[in-house]
């Protein structure tokens, strides 16, 4: 039986991401037919074998009766697991990764349809990921039903290949682990509380969705005020002056400003 829109799934990594979408395409009807973890006793693999009514055990078995597989292992393990999913997988099922950094190369040893689905969002729990799918993007790449998947969690598509992965990837952290250590650097620069800066930050967010980043910069670099930059720097060192020039540097470039002083104040 070919994947289309439900079926019987196998999960192997029953972790955060894992969890979130198996818990997902249960609610659209399917069925999961096998849990694996690190082992069928392991912590993970038990309390999602219970929650999904499926069986533990080991990866080398999981792909028996599946139409699909998630390997939702850390990134890592995702060739071992493609290796020994070999042994069980049937040709005419699809097995799919869930990672951003890998490419399709890590499915290489699964004699099967392949494919990679990495949400462009963040998974703290089953729980929360859940109530954060719909709406999301996903990058896709491999085989086309990864696309009927994506519309059944309801998430939009951008087609990423494996020569472009590691950028695309590269550009996800910025979006997301960057974020959160610009806003660390923040409770460190000044002792003002980080709450009393989130609106500011969302406000933000919202003028680069509606406008564009070029259109959304405001503040002295994008007013040339050579004087309030040579302030901030003087109060700044370390890393956090580097970050603030470094960044001064693209908002610089951004601003399409043609002012030697800024420029070699920031360089
Ligand atoms: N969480 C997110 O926000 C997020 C978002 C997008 C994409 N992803 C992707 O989703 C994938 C999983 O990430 P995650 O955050 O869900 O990780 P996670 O919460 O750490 O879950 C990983 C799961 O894989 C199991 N595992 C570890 N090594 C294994 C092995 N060798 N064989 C079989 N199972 C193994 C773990 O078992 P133990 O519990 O015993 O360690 C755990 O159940 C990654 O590719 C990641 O890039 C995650």
């Amino acid at each position: 039986m070919s994947v289309e829109r439900t079926g019987a799934l196998a999960l192997v990594g029953p972790g955060r991401a894992g969890t979130t979408i198996t818990a997902a395409l249960v609610e659209q009807g399917w069925r999961v037919v096998a849990v694996a973890g690190r082992s069928p006793d392991a912590p993970s693999t038990l309390a999602a074998g219970q929650r999904f009514d499926a069986p533990a055990v080991v990866v080398e078995l999981a792909a028996r009766d599946a139409d699909l597989v998630i390997v939702a292992t850390p990134d890592g393990a995702i060739d071992e697991a493609a290796g020994m999913l070999a042994q069980s997988v049937r040709p005419d099922a699809l097995v799919i990764h869930l990672s951003g950094a890998r490419g399709l190369d890590a499915l290489s040893a699964v004699p099967a349809r392949t494919a990679a689905l990495h949400i462009l969002q963040t998974f703290p729990s089953p729980e929360e990921g859940r109530a954060r799918l719909a709406g999301s993007w996903c990058a896709v790449a491999g085989d086309p039903q990864v696309r009927v998947l994506a519309e059944l969690l309801g998430l939009s598509t951008i087609e990423v290949g494996d020569a472009d992965r590691v950028r695309y990837h590269a550009a996800a952290c910025i979006a997301s682990n960057h974020l959160v250590a610009l806003l660390d650097q923040v409770q460190r620069v000044a002792p003002i509380p980080l709450e009393a800066l989130l609106p500011l930050v969302r406000a933000t967010v919202e003028n680069v969705a509606t406008l564009g980043p070029a259109a959304a910069l405001t503040g002295p670099v994008a007013r040339g005020d050579v004087e309030t930059v040579t302030g901030h720097l003087a109060v700044l060192s370390g890393d956090d002056r580097d970050a603030y020039r470094a960044f001064a540097r693209i908002a610089f470039r951004i601003s399409g400003r043609a002012d030697a002083e800024l420029e070699a104040l920031l360089r």
